[in-house]
């Protein structure tokens, strides 16, 4: 299977790993997932696969080379390389100090974030406050604060392979930029995506990777976290393995 049908099964599959019910992706309407699925099966015999790099009609592709931080960000601002940036209020680019030690990425903007146009604004965002201050660190002084996704996925839904994939060269650039001494990501999809890696956070988590070098942390999504009060002694354990790569420890 190639092209778009391909993609939602990888997606699909990467659901069914994270444990995630229900066979239609959240926010995506049957017919939707009909037209994706049709659109690949209809494809004439021989005829080149749609390649998730192409750029669809109406849509800019964005230009990012060596642009210097706030030249990134207004790429970012105006970037119109997907399909949620139809429907987007606002570009969640990034919160917190560029020059921080310490860098947290996590999903993609919620619905408070897309009005604000900053990250972990919400109830997520405020347990994600209380999880840094746990270990002496504050989003206003010592972290830097992004998404794997700069503009929220309608009705909150998982992000899709191809949005990743349009949105990284972003945060790839946004972290040799800010090049942080230490990363830690929150919640599976920027877990996965750091550590190239398709195993569910609870089998990610406890180990401390290397994002080009730079060492990386994984834990669960603070979201996720609320929905599951259970996982509160495995987020306290990552953020102390955090603390201690901090230190040099
Ligand atoms: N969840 C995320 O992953 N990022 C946000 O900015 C808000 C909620």
């Amino acid at each position: 299977m190639s092209g778009r049908a391909g993609r939602l099964a990888a997606y699909l599959e990467q659901r069914r790993r994270m444990g995630e019910p229900g066979f239609v992706p959240e926010g995506l309407e049957p017919g939707e997932l009909i037209t994706l699925l049709s659109a690949s099966a209809e494809r004439p015999a021989g005829a080149p696969a749609a390649s998730s790099r192409t750029v669809p009609a109406g849509r800019r592709g964005i230009t990012i080379g060596n642009a210097d931080y706030e030249a990134l960000r207004e790429t970012a601002l105006g970037c119109t390389r997907c399909r949620l940036s139809d429907g987007r209020k606002t570009v969640v680019f990034s919160d917190g100090n560029p020059s921080a030690r310490l860098m947290v990425i996590g999903e993609a903007p919620g619905a408070h974030e897309d009005e604000t146009g900053l990250p972990f604004v919400g109830q997520a965002g405020k347990l994600l406050d209380l999880m840094l201050a746990s270990v002496d660190l504050s989003r206003t002084d010592s972290v830097y604060i992004c998404n794997v996704l700069k503009c929220r996925p309608p009705g909150n839904r998982n992000p899709l392979p191809d949005e990743i994939e349009s949105c990284t060269p972003l945060l790839k650039r946004q972290i040799e930029l800010v090049s942080p001494e230490v990363i830690m990501a929150v919640g599976s999809f920027a877990a996965q995506w750091l550590t190239e890696s398709t195993k569910a956070l609870g089998r990610l988590r406890g180990t401390v990777y290397g994002y080009h070098g730079v060492p990386l942390v994984v834990t669960y999504h603070p979201a996720a976290l609320l929905r599951n009060p259970g996982w509160s002694r495995p987020v306290w354990d990552d953020l102390q393995l955090l603390r201690r790569v901090m230190d040099g420890k």
